[in-house]
């Protein structure tokens, strides 16, 4: 079993200016191969600063005309209530590049949750031209990461972390925001490159269950990502790292 690289940062802002960097070098690499570079931004509070400083520190080291931008999970509220992680990279990022439309790929968080999923789905079904059985493969999947270990909207437990078909699915969640829509584990597991960016003190046991503990994916969703199938990289601040045993690589 190929194993995830660890990169362990100082602290959160070293960890956010590093994420913000590996973006940066990994979209030039993809552009530059073929052409575009599609990015799945993860929500959550984590990331928030690292898509400011790509939108300002870093802005002109990106060809955004080559870039599209997709989400791994969406709460099922309007785009501009607080709690939309759309919302979110609005504010922090989208605001102030200027896109063309066209490379937005948002989910409908306002939508019918089953109705946002499928919209979604055939979004991505056709930007990535792949048909029944086939699935998409993005250039970088950004992830964060809960205490209870789940990623995207895979929280642990829900029947979506055994989805085997379907892109994007409705999921009900034992959270704030009950209902939203999440990428499936296919799709997570079929990207280029994953990178986990995670910070603090709170995550550190989850850190460790994650990359150190007994495999039970159902209970630890972070699991689901299996660095067989791309590059797996773990970008963590040292309070994240703090309970990781020597044995993992980069702690
Ligand atoms: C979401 C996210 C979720 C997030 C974790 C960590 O919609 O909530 O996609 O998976 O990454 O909950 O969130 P924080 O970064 O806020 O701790």
């Amino acid at each position: 079993m190929a194993k995830p690289q660890v990169i362990i940062l100082d602290n959160s802002e070293a960890l956010f200016v590093r994420a913000a960097e590996e973006i940066v070098h990994i979209s030039g690499e993809s552009i530059c191969t073929h052409g575009q570079f599609s990015l799945c931004l993860t929500g959550g509070n984590t990331p928030a600063e690292v898509y400011r400083l790509i939108a300002t520190r870093f802005h002109l080291s990106v060809d955004w005309n080559a870039v599209h931008l997709f989400w791994g999970d969406e709460r099922c509220v309007p785009p501009d209530d607080p709690a939309s992680n759309y919302g979110m990279a609005h504010r922090t990022m989208l605001s102030t590049l200027n896109l063309d439309p066209s490379q937005i790929h948002r989910i409908k968080g306002e939508a019918d949750p089953q109705t946002g999923a499928r919209e979604y789905e055939s979004d991505l079904r056709t930007f990535f031209s792949v048909g029944e059985g086939e699935f998409p493969r993005f250039d970088l999947i950004l992830l964060g990461m809960g205490d209870n270990v789940h990623i995207a909207s895979l929280f642990p437990g829900i029947p979506a972390i055994h989805e085997k078909r379907r892109l994007a699915v409705a999921v009900e969640v034992d959270a704030p925001q009950r209902d939203r829509i999440s990428l499936t584990p296919p799709v997570l597991n079929n990207g280029a490159r994953v990178m986990f960016i995670v910070s603090g003190q709170n995550k550190a046991a989850a850190v460790k269950t994650a990359l150190e503990g007994v495999r039970d994916p159902d209970k630890y969703p972070a699991q689901i990502i299996d660095a067989n199938q791309g590059e797996v990289m773990w970008l963590l601040d040292r309070p994240a790292a703090s309970l990781l045993s020597a044995s993992t690589p980069g702690s």
